[in-house]
């Protein structure tokens, strides 16, 4: 026999996957095949394929006469900007791209030895789920994988990228990554799916509503990243990675900067309106502070009273947190707390200083708020920022009321740097809400005090000047300043070394 001619036909068959048929419907839906997303991804000629000639097991239902070698996931390594990573892609020509043991097994391979090795580990999933004729053993081959998913978790950087279905018990691998990505019009995730939904609760609910791209983005915060297509959605992974390391013992790569670290920029001085309750967008001080004014956002659609992403100052990646004054004027609710503490937290794990922007009012008060738990989400905040051990900035541009002051990287938390603007209010509440109870008796006999003592509450504690007196702030700057303060900060903090107590894992309320 011709062992080359046969390897030759097998490789063949591999990377013919489900057949030209098959594929075409893929291109039709506007989905790329599984190779060729691999391409995309990864930089030119680095692929190195493993187990292309795995095959499955099963000897039920007929699939003893398709066997298709790769199984109909394509696995293995290779470098995204110079940089090693591991990738798998699940191939939906070939059994719908069904989960098999045995491509659960290629899955973990790569995982093993990404998590050995230091490397992230990105999954490409298009696919129908647990592979049917299979049963249980495609379920323990999913589980194997949420092992791994959760023993990698802070180790390396996971990044999910749904690029078609994924339904059932599938969706929880990419729940527990780092990053989601989702395309629009061409992927979905749900638990379960309308059919089911309409015979248990007779609620009438499409695909795309029920778990599309747009509703993961927007609504359950269980995507991070949209994008209109497949390329497009390589390419922002590819960006993304640009700002992580490749494990928690590594450093986020430095890029050489041509903004000149001791740039200020005066438009600053007037971004905040004199005026306490008119809004504006605290992008713009982002974008007035770091590296050429780029910002790579997080979770653009969810919970837009906070903002979270990546940007570089002095070159070295950071991660910003900032209260949105132009959405529900910047406070702290159940979805913005939860979108803050994990992203805090990816941060602290990955070795990237984080940066904060605070204006916030206070916590959203309410009864939805408060019967959804408020108490528990914000208290997740609370205990991400406090247990954070990279560099930690605060810049207080305004408002920092109650226990959102605490929460939002405060000086108790431990947080290295903290800053104000002039413009910065920092006290129990505002004026008006602080009048209302301290003079309760006063105003409901009808005294006219409210003005004065409003004036009164505003001129003593609307200022940042009693904080600075206390140490609680490190320096009141004018907001011009910015850039240069915070990367001298940063130039200071670099060898910064803080611990935790010794423990086997806290216990944020989850
Ligand atoms: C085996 C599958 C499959 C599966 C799809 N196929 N899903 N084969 N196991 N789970 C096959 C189909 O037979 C078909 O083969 C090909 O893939 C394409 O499927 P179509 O139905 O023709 O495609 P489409 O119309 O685009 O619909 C895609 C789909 C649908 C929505 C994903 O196929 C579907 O509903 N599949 C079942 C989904 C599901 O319920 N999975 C189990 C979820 S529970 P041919 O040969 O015709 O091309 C789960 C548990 C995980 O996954 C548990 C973890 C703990």
């Amino acid at each position: 026999m011709d062992r080359l001619a046969e390897l030759r036909r097998r490789h063949a068959a591999a990377a013919e996957g489900g057949g030209e048929e098959r594929r075409k419907r893929q291109h039709q839906e506007g989905k790329l095949a599984a190779r060729e997303r691999i391409e995309l991804l990864l930089d030119e000629d680095s692929f190195e394929e493993l187990d292309k000639l795995v095959t499955h097991r099963c000897r039920d239902f007929g699939m003893e006469a398709q066997v298709i070698p790769g199984d109909g996931f394509v696995t293995g390594y290779g470098r995204i900007h110079g940089r090693l990573a591991y990738v798998f892609a699940q191939d939906f020509t070939v059994f719908g791209g069904s989960l098999s043991e045995t491509n659960a097994q290629k899955i973990c391979k790569i995982m093993d030895l990404a998590l050995k090795n230091g490397a992230p580990v990105i999954g490409l999933n298009d696919s129908g789920g647990a592979r049917i004729q299979e049963g249980v053993l495609s379920l323990g081959g999913y589980a194997d994988i949420f092992l791994r998913n959760t023993l990698a978790s802070g180790v390396v950087p996971q990044i999910s990228a749904i690029m078609g279905p994924c339904a059932g018990g599938a969706v929880y691998s990419p729940a527990i990554t780092d990053f989601v990505f989702m395309v629009e019009n061409t992927s979905y995730m749900f638990v379960t799916g309308p059919d089911v939904i309409r015979t248990v609760t007779h609620e009438d609910v499409t695909k795309e509503r029920l778990g599309g791209a747009m509703t993961h983005n927007s609504m359950s915060g269980v995507g991070h990243f949209i994008a209109h297509d497949d390329t497009e959605c390589l390419a922002m992974i590819r960006k993304l990675l640009e700002y992580l390391p490749q494990n928690n013992r590594d450093d986020p790569p430095r890029k050489a900067c041509s903004d000149p670290a001791d740039r200020m920029d005066p438009a600053l001085d007037r971004l905040v309106p004199e005026q306490p309750e008119i809004p504006y967008d605290i992008k713009q001080a982002i974008a007035g502070v770091v590296d050429e004014g780029e910002f790579f956002e997080v979770h653009e659609h969810f919970a837009p009273n906070i903002v979270v992403g990546f940007a570089r100052l002095d070159g070295r990646p950071v991660g910003i947190v900032a209260n949105q004054p132009a959405s529900l004027a910047g406070c702290l609710d159940i979805d913005s707390s939860v979108k803050g503490a994990r992203f805090v937290r990816f941060c602290d794990a990955f070795n990237i200083p984080l940066l904060t922007f605070e204006d916030v009012p206070g916590f959203l008060p309410g009864t939805g708020q408060e019967f959804g738990g408020i108490i528990r989400h914000g208290a997740k905040l609370l205990y991400a920022y406090a247990e954070a051990t990279v560099p930690k900035i605060t810049v207080i541009t305004r408002k920092a009321y109650g226990g959102a002051y605490c929460v939002m990287g405060s000086k108790h938390l431990r947080t290295d740097i903290n800053f104000a603007w002039p413009s910065a209010e920092i006290a129990v509440m505002g004026p008006e809400g602080a009048v209302n109870i301290v003079y309760r008796r006063e105003l409901a006999s009808g005294e006219a005090v409210r003005e004065d003592k409003v004036g009164e509450f505003r001129e003593r504690f609307a200022n940042p000047f009693i904080a600075a007196e206390r140490g609680f702030v490190d320096d009141v700057i004018e907001p011009r300043e910015t850039r240069p303060r915070v990367i001298r900060a940063l130039r200071m903090l670099e060898n910064k070394v803080d611990t935790m107590p010794r423990k086997k894992h806290g216990n944020i309320p989850l």
